[in-house]
């Protein structure tokens, strides 16, 4: 979708740029573009979509609450009625009453007032030129108001002109329509200076907190973390961008991964996605540190950073369920191979008398793996802890691409949008991802195709789908075992050139391995889907020469935030 038109007696200022994105409009200083990445339109384009569905799904739960409280509210008045006719000495008009004039007593009872809608309010921490506060307000139709925050007061000053552009700000002497009385309009954006911190924690009492709270920093989102955990309520939405890649999602910096996210990254083809977790991880970590747990609804790598939505939730007996989705993994330094473990085990068993579920924790066993490689006789790498759960609600992730499928041309990024969340919908839970191209270097031969790999899994038993984070992927349920028997197969008809691989490889000792099975490479049924169709556009359609994650501002302020990598 082109942006709409700007408004029409609109006079740029001297020094000034006008921005456009959707159905928002901004003025940049033409001396500091550095504050607006256009490139993240994508991950604006997301977020309204995101908490749209959010709040769709919000509302249905409290209407239900509603409903269910006037329910129980016509009960508690109906049993008094009959009691108050049986006080009276009137036992025999019971059952008609109860029938009858009960059935009055109730309607009387039940609220005249029809369920209204909720509202929610948006706290984003980090705002800069306020372009996503702005398109939350105008496109979020269920949107009380945002507050959108910045440190800076350069940043601030132009949210507020922003704000004003897109007539968002506080009116007086505003006339309703079909009245004369005249009001007060409060303002939809309400731009705060100040630290994000700060701010969050002064909305972490139950009844100062806020619905979704937006994380867009310039690097790691780490420093925010434990405020924005506690001032989001309860099954609210905390939405998060880290663009610290070189941190998470690289072995080049393994002390800061650990001090920013309490876990280790890892070096494999599955990095960003090793990246999620780590986040995820973090997120929940903090969370129940104050009896709180997260539920990822979608958590994405996408270009040069990741963007996650996670649920936030108050339960004690979730919060334990955490250390068993928790696990470190040992990551083989030849072949990739990984083996999980996990940090805690949980047993079940259900109560004779009351049927409900208990639930033991244990500390865990290990380690699940030799020292070295079974397949290679490499040395492992240790990464972790992280999250081991799901990435992602399907069910939520389902609603966001209808919503987008039903509202392409309300997205400039439509397309990608629907391409990503495709194939997000399908992925499998298990954990991380090999992609056949990458596997055939490793065993010098030629790459089966996509199609040939899944069929050989399915044929095997297995479940197979594509990953989100890496165009020409597969997850499986299969272990690494069986996905190099299927590739040891391939070798039988696909000969390797053994002379050109050093007899210290260990590509060597992975290919002279016999295949515990034959691979049966013949089309499955099953290796079509809606995902295995989706040309992934795995990056902005043409990018601008400044692509990439964006510098700092000039902030205006001598605060100094760590390096990010
Ligand atoms: C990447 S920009 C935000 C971009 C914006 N969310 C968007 O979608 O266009 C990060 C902003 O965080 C601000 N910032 C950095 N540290 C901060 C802090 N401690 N408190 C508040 N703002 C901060 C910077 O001034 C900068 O404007
Ligand atoms: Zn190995």
């Amino acid at each position: 979708m082109p942006p709409a038109d700007p408004p029409p007696d609109l006079i740029v200022p001297d020094g000034y740029t006008l921005h456009s994105e959707n159905t928002s409009h901004i003025l940049l200083p033409s001396d500091n573009g550095a504050f607006l990445n256009p490139v993240q339109e994508f991950n604006r384009d997301l977020s309204v979509a995101c908490i749209r569905v959010w709040g769709e799904q919000m509302d249905e739960t409290k209407k239900l609450k509603w409903e269910q409280e006037r329910e129980r509210k016509a009960q508690k008045a109906e049993s008094k009625a009959k009691k108050q006719k049986l006080d009276d000495g009137k036992e025999r008009e019971v059952e008609e009453l109860a029938t009858e004039g009960s059935e009055q007593v109730v309607e009387a009872a039940k609220p005249k007032l029809e369920y209204r809608p909720s509202q929610f309010v948006i706290l984003e921490a980090l705002s800069a030129t306020g372009l996503r506060s702005v398109r939350y307000a105008k496109e979020i139709p269920q949107v009380k108001y945002v507050i959108a925050n910045d440190l800076s007061d350069l940043a601030c000053e132009a949210m507020r002109r922003n704000v004003e552009l897109n007539d968002l700000h506080a009116k007086e002497d505003i006339t309703e329509e079909g009245s004369s009385t005249q009001i007060r309009r409060e303002a939809k954006v309400r731009v705060n200076e100040g630290d994000a911190c700060a701010l969050m924690y002064n909305h972490r009492t139950s009844k100062n907190r806020v619905d979704v709270v937006d994380l867009d920093p310039y690097g790691t989102a780490a420093p925010f973390i434990d405020a924005a955990v506690q001032c989001v309520n309860d099954g609210g939405l905390l939405c998060v961008t880290c663009t610290d890649l070189q941190v998470l999602a690289t072995t080049n910096y393994p002390e800061k991964c650990f001090a920013n996210y309490g876990g280790l990254p890892l070096k494999g083809e599955y990095c960003h996605e090793s990246a999620l977790r780590l986040v995820l991880h973090s997120l929940a970590t903090s969370a129940a540190r104050y009896g709180r747990y997260i539920e990822p609804l979608a958590s994405l790598s996408i270009d040069f950073y990741v963007r996650l939505f996670v649920r936030v939730k108050t339960s004690q007996a979730e919060v334990k369920k955490l250390v068993a989705n928790t696990a470190s993994y040992y990551v083989c330094s030849g072949c990739q191979s990984f083996y999980e473990q996990s940090l805690g085990k949980v047993k079940t068993s259900v109560s004779a008398k009351t049927g409900d579920t208990n639930y033991h924790y244990k500390v865990n066993t290990g380690p699940p793996v030799s020292d070295k490689c079974p397949e290679c006789n490499s040395i492992f790498h240790l990464a972790g802890p992280m999250w081991s759960g799901p990435l992602h609600d399907k069910n939520f992730i389902g609603k966001v691409l209808d919503h987008v499928e039903a509202n392409s041309d309300k997205y400039g990024t439509s397309p990608r949008m629907k391409g990503m969340l495709t194939v997000a919908k399908e992925e499998l839970d298990s954990v991380f991802f090999f992609s056949p191209g990458h596997l055939a270097g490793t065993f010098h031969c030629i790459a089966p195709s996509l199609h040939d790999v899944t069929s050989a899994l399915l044929h095997a038993g297995h479940t197979v789908s594509r990953s989100h984070a890496v165009a020409g992927s597969l997850k499986t349920d299969a272990p690494r075992s069986a996905i190099y028997s299927i590739f040891r197969s391939w070798i039988k008809n696909n000969p390797v050139k053994m002379e050109k691989i050093s007899q210290t490889s260990p590509s060597r000792v992975l290919i002279e391995k016999e295949p515990a099975f034959e691979a049966n490479f013949k089309h499955h049924p099953g290796a079509t889907t809606k995902s295995s169709a989706v040309k992934l556009v795995r990056y902005q359609q043409n990018p601008l020469p400044n692509w990439g994650p964006g510098s700092r501002a000039v902030s205006g302020t001598k605060r100094k935030r760590p390096a990010d990598a």
